[in-house]
């Protein structure tokens, strides 16, 4: 049976008083003997707030309040991980997508702190009033999640050319649009974050996803340039990518097209070393980290969410 917090505290001090200097052999025993009920029980006093904040981090903490965040792609798996989790963490919350109906919904889901807005993150003019009609909502702009993307199969050769564009369109182009059309409303910011969703295949390659690998890569860079700028010019802008293994979204239905959905989980968790793959709330808590200010030292970093993946 767990002690109550009261008794604990009631042990202490009885320990206290019965030192071995003021009690002799007999309160040296009695001494020794509270100090050993004290250390067994060490854990459960620790546990009895910890699991306190365990449960209130199912409940808002708080890491991103007063902070705005403009999510791409919010409509679907990271993204609207990310878009109700960094809510719930008391961001105001700018969901952006083509796909209107999806991104509406968890838009509408969070509530007043949302703002729904159509976007194609390949149209750069798009970009400028995307960002104009986001500070003019919340005052300002804290954090840029360039999350939007497109999945696709396909070797050197087998890659048309119209397909490799599109690619760099949407994974690559849209990520420097996003970067540099934030960048003034990010410099306002006390402390502003732009987190680029990149992939483990922009650090290993996959012989059959050359266009998604050189966009995913290049996006890695992108984004160290991108932090050095910010640092050495003194903006309080920080970036950083991650690279995520395969996660259970709507992307992975382009990597074996007509593969039954659980069968084709179970084939990529056996590719992991921890067998699985990645659930989107994985991904949506290390981009909580780094949009927070508890990651105010880390810049033109990359995170890696591969269960171990790429340490093999
Ligand atoms: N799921 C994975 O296994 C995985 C792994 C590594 C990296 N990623 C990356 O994570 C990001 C999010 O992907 P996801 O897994 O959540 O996939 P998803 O398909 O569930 O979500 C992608 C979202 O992007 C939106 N989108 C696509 N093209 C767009 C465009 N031109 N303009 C605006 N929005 C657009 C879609 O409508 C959708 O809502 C992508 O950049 C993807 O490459 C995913």
């Amino acid at each position: 049976m767990r002690p109550s917090s009261g008794s604990i505290l009631r042990m202490i001090s009885s320990c206290q008083i019965a030192t071995p200097a003021k009690s002799g052999k007999k309160g040296a025993f009695f001494w020794f003997l509270g100090c050993a009920f004290v250390s067994i029980h060490l854990e459960n006093i620790l546990f009895i707030p910890l699991t306190k904040a365990e449960s209130m981090s199912e409940k808002m903490t708080g890491r991103l309040s007063g902070k705005v965040a403009l999510i791409t792609g919010a409509g679907s798996g990271l993204g609207r991980a990310m878009a109700l989790l960094f809510a719930r963490e008391g961001a105001k919350i700018i969901a952006t997508d083509i796909n209107e109906k999806n991104a509406q919904s968890v838009a509408q889901e969070i509530g007043d702190k949302a703002l729904f807005l159509f976007q194609d993150v390949t149209d750069e003019a798009r970009w400028e009033s995307v960002i104009s009609e986001a500070c003019a909502h919340f005052g300002g702009l804290d954090i840029l999640v360039n999350n939007a993307g497109i999945g696709g199969m396909g070797s050197v050769e087998s890659t048309s050319t119209r397909d490799w564009r599109r690619m760099h369109e949407v994974d690559l182009d849209s990520v420097f649009f996003g970067c540099r059309a934030a960048m003034p409303a990010l410099r306002q910011s006390k402390s502003a974050s732009i987190i680029n969703i990149s992939s483990i295949a922009g650090i290993l390659a996959d012989g059959n996803m050359a266009s998604y690998c050189s966009s995913k890569a290049a996006v890695r860079h992108l984004t160290k340039s991108v932090g050095l700028h910010c640092a050495r010019n003194r903006y309080p802008v920080r970036c950083n990518s991650l690279h995520p293994a395969f996660i259970d979204t709507a992307i992975l239905d382009d990597v074996i097209p007509g593969m039954p959905r659980d069968v084709l989980l179970q084939k990529l968790a056996k590719g992991n070393p921890m067998g699985r793959v990645g659930d989107p709330m994985d991904v949506a808590y290390a981009a909580l980290f780094l949009a927070s200010d508890e990651a105010k030292f880390i810049n033109a970093s990359e995170l890696l969410i591969d269960g171990g993946l790429s340490a093999q």
